[in-house]
């Protein structure tokens, strides 16, 4: 699509920019402009101003229109950004092919700035100027192969060098301010160089095209890394760097019985390019930001499940906490990832070099899977929880999961995720942690018969199903003894449904005292329909109305029971351990008592007897 000028103009004059700006950045007043933080850099203090007609952070340098504002914020291209705009603002985009040619002859342009810049600083690197920073890339143990394979660059000693050599080829500062390589004033004006004494990394978009440089310093000194400003080419929230090589090695086809080339996500350019040296082709790195939804969709269209790697220290585990909160959403079975966290206080690069390619293979092919990692990362720290902490756990475990929009996939997380928790912090007398069943799906539901096809005969494992939780819905004080158990089985999602209500309440220490209130407060609620299909469906041989001792060893033994027609292994195994641990522990009663009608259920059910 391609649109002309005075539209744009028009576009422009309709649409504040502060109003834009704002409903993304909380900006304030500052004389007859608006400031606010940087949405593009992290800052505590405004110094990302808003003008009429253009903004422009002094921290980073970032600049631009209203249309670049949103290209840059959500990542859009310009025609993607003038089409959002243009719809708030009631405006129909119109189209002309000539500037069409224009805008792809400015953006050829820019890339032949790039390449031309590339030129004058890669064979810097080999001159007696780029000598210091020759000597730091060999010092850091990159071969000149590796130098010139990446491009790697010098950026000359003191500014205006390449302004000088650029205006020679009739290259203006305005356009090297386009392609950036300038720092801006705030009026938007060229004023001065970006890069210079840093050696130089040229950043290649997926297809490889030049897009733009990074530049570390030599040695110490800050920032140590400069990357270049967005631009009409470069969106730091889609580029990964390195792609463009990566793609290739992971789909490159493979000589029989050779090992997948994973593909690999690090922190830094010298981790992505010290991997690729190693043979580690696989390797990528985002540009010193938080991973973005925008670049795992472009990760997920090379590899189902790429390995993100991370510093094993606290910081590290949070930006792998955060990265899962981030792919939460997004996650489909055929869209995952693997995480894979480093020996604290080292990365890739150092781990090639003090422990060797094989040491790093080795932790790579060792990247857990989310599913199993994303229960440490939320419970990291906890230990011995009290209730308080056991409730707000459980409430992150199931937030997590529920935020994962495939139904089969939320649930199976969900399970795992709570599994993990009964295992890890069973209520315990005596502390310490329980261990077996990991994982433990229920067994026992057997086929279903689809109601449909027989409607006058009840499924009997759908109808054991439906007993155990309307036995739960009419006394919700039964679910906290019981809830270990109940997460294990496998249930219909209808009933699974159920399930995660009663679970979520209780959780939230919200369970009714009975049937009736519990109704009460569904009514008017989706669930209310499912709990009472679950109450209603066929007789229920239970009374609402009585509550007394014998009566509560009663319902408790049935629902065991029933729990044993569904699950018979794991029941027998849990009352099992459960028993030997009183052997051990010596017996209080309260807690033998609550034994006891599991072990009349077990009884039961070994005698055959009893049943529905
Ligand atoms: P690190 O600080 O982890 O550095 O930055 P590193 O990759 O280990 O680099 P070396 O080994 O000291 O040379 C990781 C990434 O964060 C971004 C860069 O993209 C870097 O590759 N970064 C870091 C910046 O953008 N600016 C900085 O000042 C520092
Ligand atoms: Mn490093």
């Amino acid at each position: 699509m391609a649109i002309e000028s005075g539209f744009l103009d028009e576009l422009r004059a309709r649409t504040p920019l502060f109003s834009v700006v704002g409903r993304r950045v909380k900006l304030a007043r500052s004389g007859r402009n608006w400031k606010g933080c940087c949405p593009f850099h992290g800052e505590k203090t405004p110094s990302f101003y808003v003008y009429d007609d253009h903004f422009h952070c002094f921290g980073c340098g970032v600049h631009g229109d209203v249309i670049s504002f949103v290209m840059q914020m959500e990542g859009k291209s310009f025609p993607e950004a003038v089409e959002e705009l243009a719809s708030a603002a009631g405006l129909d985009v119109p189209k002309d092919d000539r500037r069409s040619q224009e805008d792809v002859a400015r953006t050829r342009s820019l890339g032949d700035v790039l390449e031309l810049v590339q030129q004058i600083w890669s064979s810097a690197l080999f001159t007696p100027s780029g000598r210091a920073g020759l000597d730091y890339l060999l010092g850091r143990g990159l071969t000149r192969q590796t130098i010139e394979s990446f491009g790697l660059g010098w950026a000359g000693d003191g500014r205006g060098s390449l302004t000088s050599a650029l205006a020679a080829r009739g290259v203006p500062p305005e356009m090297m301010a386009e392609a950036g390589l300038m720092r801006l004033d705030e009026e938007g004006r060229p004023k001065g160089e970006l890069f210079w004494g840093r050696v130089t990394f040229p950043i290649r978009d997926r297809k490889g095209r030049l897009v733009s440089f990074g530049g570390r310093i030599l040695g110490d000194g800050q920032p140590k890394y400069l990357n270049g400003p967005e631009t009409a080419l470069f969106s730091k929230r889609r580029l990964l760097f390195g792609l463009d090589r990566a793609r290739a090695a992971v789909r490159a086809p493979r000589p029989k019985g050779a090992p997948v080339t994973d593909l690999v996500v690090v922190e830094g350019y010298m981790d992505v390019i010290a991997l690729h040296q190693a043979g580690f082709n696989g390797a990528v790195a985002p540009l010193g930001t938080a991973l973005t939804p925008e670049q795992l969709d472009v990760l997920w269209q090379v590899d189902r499940a790429p390995v993100l790697c991370f510093d094993g220290d606290a910081a590290g585990r949070r930006a792998a906490a955060r990265a899962a909160e981030v792919a939460l959403p997004l996650l489909k079975e055929e869209r995952s990832l693997r995480l894979c966290l480093l020996p604290e206080g080292e990365d890739p690069d150092s781990l090639v070099r003090t422990r060797g390619a094989e040491a790093v293979g080795a932790l790579f092919a060792s990247a857990s899977p989310l599913s199993d990692v994303l229960f440490d990362l939320l419970a990291g720290g906890v230990s011995n929880p009290g209730p308080e902490e056991r409730a707000a756990l459980r409430r992150k475990l199931v937030d997590a999961a529920a935020q994962i929009p495939e139904r089969t996939l939320a649930a199976e997380y969900r399970s795992t995720l709570l599994d993990r928790f009964f295992e890890t912090f069973r209520r315990k007398k005596g502390g310490g942690f329980a261990g077996g069943a990991r994982g433990a799906g229920g067994g026992g539901s057997g086929s279903r018969v689809p109601q449909d096809i027989q409607p006058a005969r009840v499924d009997p494992v759908r109808e054991r199903q439906r007993i155990l939780l309307g036995l739960l819905l009419r006394y919700p004080d039964l679910v906290p003894e019981v809830e270990e158990a109940l997460c294990r089985l496998t249930l219909p999602e209808d009933y699974s449904e159920v399930r995660a209500l009663l679970l979520d309440l209780s959780a939230e220490g919200m369970l009714p005292e009975d049937g009736r209130s519990l109704l009460e407060a569904l009514a008017g609620r989706e669930e209310e329909g499912l709990v009472r299909g679950v109450l209603s469906e066929g007789a229920l041989p239970l009374n609402m109305e009585e509550k007394d001792t014998s009566l509560a060893v009663a319902i408790r033994t049935q629902w065991w029971h029933f729990y044993g027609l569904l699950n018979f292994g794991q029941f027998q195994q849990d009352v099992a351990q459960e028993v030997a641990r009183f052997a051990q522990d010596g017996a209080d009663m309260a807690e033998w008592k609550r034994l006891q009608p599991r072990l009349e259920a077990l009884a039961a059910l070994r005698r055959g007897e009893m049943d529905e």
